[in-house]
């Protein structure tokens, strides 16, 4: 327990960084990176992908946890006592504030995702799967997304397990949850690729992933790795901040970040290696898009030997990515209350009662609004609330808050201050960082919205 009124810390650095290397490994990394790569033609746009981490999502990842520490408040808080010092007058807390709408916008179809995961590992652990036969599987998924009702009360068992762990004060809650979990994880996802490698074609697996093919450069398939390096790390809604709020001085930056990020990779190619063994061991198509996780994956699982405790296992770990991550999502709008004197736990069930209001946007696509666009008529014909939710927080909000974040520190505050926030770094390394958040990362963020403008 920490003293009574002092500001909210995590106990150590380790601490620090479990919790956010658990906001940043989440569904991006298992549902979100898997598709996104089997859609878009495997090597090439891991490359690119890898490049936007590099120098684009990644420097920004750092930018966005040094706000943090050094306003230790809320995001909209924290930017307001920077700008404060600074004395510019543009606006920088509304850069908070947007973040603080993208976390419900993520929370809103995140909760339904993760419901799933839940029910399914629910029904894996009855037994469910193995054996089953594929119209058995496809079934269940049509079922579930023909009922609203099920979806909704499944989205808002997740938003109420990501409350509980909320309410707690940081070090009972957030960081008791993110040290449990977070090595389950690890353990689960490396026993599904050691069984992946056995029982399926991990040749062909490596070959799609990491193998060139033809690839289609465009705007669009820039604008989708670049959003997934910034959805994967979390960089641009302001849970990395809070979590940043929370950190001690003394946790050397640059290095956490490294570690961070390299986890993140690490489970996102775990996963891939998890998962297209089997996909093409069973010959289906690996670009089935959304549904690969829920619909190809379970059809295969009725088919490996053992499929039942294998599924309740993926589903499992889908599960933990996801809680570790929506407990950052809920965190900045529990602080920014908590700043308003509202208590943790009141603050932390508003907010996931908010999230499921939201959900049912998601749940309606998925349902009855499959084919209904509710902005065709602006040109985005094709695309349902959920896709418009999705693109627009991860291709828009994420992104454009990120450059935000680079032009503040890299320009609006000074050298010295940003130099002397980040006293461990080293000299080179510090340099580096610098100019990449000051030229390479808002140029690369501005090239990529003039090319979607004008592409
Ligand atoms: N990084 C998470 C994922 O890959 O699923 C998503 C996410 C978490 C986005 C936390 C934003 C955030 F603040």
């Amino acid at each position: 327990m920490q003293a009574k009124g002092a500001y909210p810390s995590f106990t150590s650095r380790l601490a620090f960084i479990i919790a956010a290397a658990g906001s940043a490994v989440g569904l991006g990394n298992v549902w979100g990176f898997t598709y996104v790569a089997g859609q878009n033609g495997g090597g090439g746009f891991v490359l690119i992908y890898l490049l936007a981490l590099a120098f684009v999502a990644g420097p920004a990842f750092m930018a966005e946890m040094l706000i943090g520490r050094m306003g230790k408040a809320s995001p909209p808080t924290a930017l307001a006592k920077l700008q404060a010092s600074t004395g510019s007058r543009l606006r920088w807390p509304s850069v908070g504030w947007i973040g603080l709408i993208g976390t419900l916008m993520v929370l809103s179809f995140y909760a339904v995702i993760a419901g799933q995961a839940m029910y399914y590992g629910l029904i894996a652990l009855e037994g469910g799967f193995g054996g089953w036969s594929e119209s058995a599987v496809t079934k269940l998924d049509a079922d579930f997304k023909a009922n609203p009702w099920a979806m909704a009360l499944w989205s808002a068992a997740f938003m109420a397990f990501t409350a509980a762990i909320v309410s707690f004060d940081i070090r009972t809650g957030i960081e008791r949850a993110g040290k449990v979990m977070m090595p389950l994880l690890f353990i689960m996802l490396i026993g599904l690729v050691a069984y992946s490698g056995h029982t399926g074609d991990m040749g062909a697996a490596v070959n799609f992933l990491f193998g060139f093919h033809e690839i289609n450069f465009s705007s669009r398939l820039f604008l989708e790795a670049v959003g997934q390096a910034f959805f994967t790390l979390g960089v641009g809604v302001g849970g990395l901040m809070t979590y940043g709020s929370y950190m001690g001085d003394d946790v050397r930056l640059p290095r956490a970040t490294f570690w961070i990020v390299a986890m993140d990779l690490f489970v996102a190619l775990a996963a891939g290696l998890a998962i297209f063994p089997l996909v093409f061991a069973s010959g289906v198509e690996p670009t089935a898009g959304p549904g690969l996780v829920f619909l190809t994956l379970p059809i295969i699982f009725a088919e490996v030997p053992g499929g039942a405790f294998v599924a309740f296992i993926f589903f499992l770990l889908l599960t933990f990515a996801a809680v570790t991550s929506s407990i950052s999502l809920l965190s900045p709008t529990v602080q920014r209350l908590a700043e308003a004197r509202v208590s943790r736990p009141v603050a932390a069930c508003l907010m996931a009662g908010a999230a499921v209001m939201l959900s049912l946007l998601t749940v309606y696509s998925f349902a009855g609004g499959r084919g209904v666009y509710p902005l065709a008529a602006f040109g985005l014909n094709g695309m349902t609330a959920f896709d418009l939710i999705r693109e627009g927080v991860s291709n828009f909000i994420l992104p454009l808050s990120g450059l935000a974040y680079c032009l503040i520190i890299g320009w609006a505050l000074k050298r010295e201050v940003v130099r002397a926030a980040l006293p461990m770094a080293e000299g080179r390394l510090f340099t580096l960082w610098y100019g990449v958040v000051r030229f390479i990362a808002p140029l690369a963020i501005t090239a990529l919205f003039i090319g979607a403008v004008v592409g």
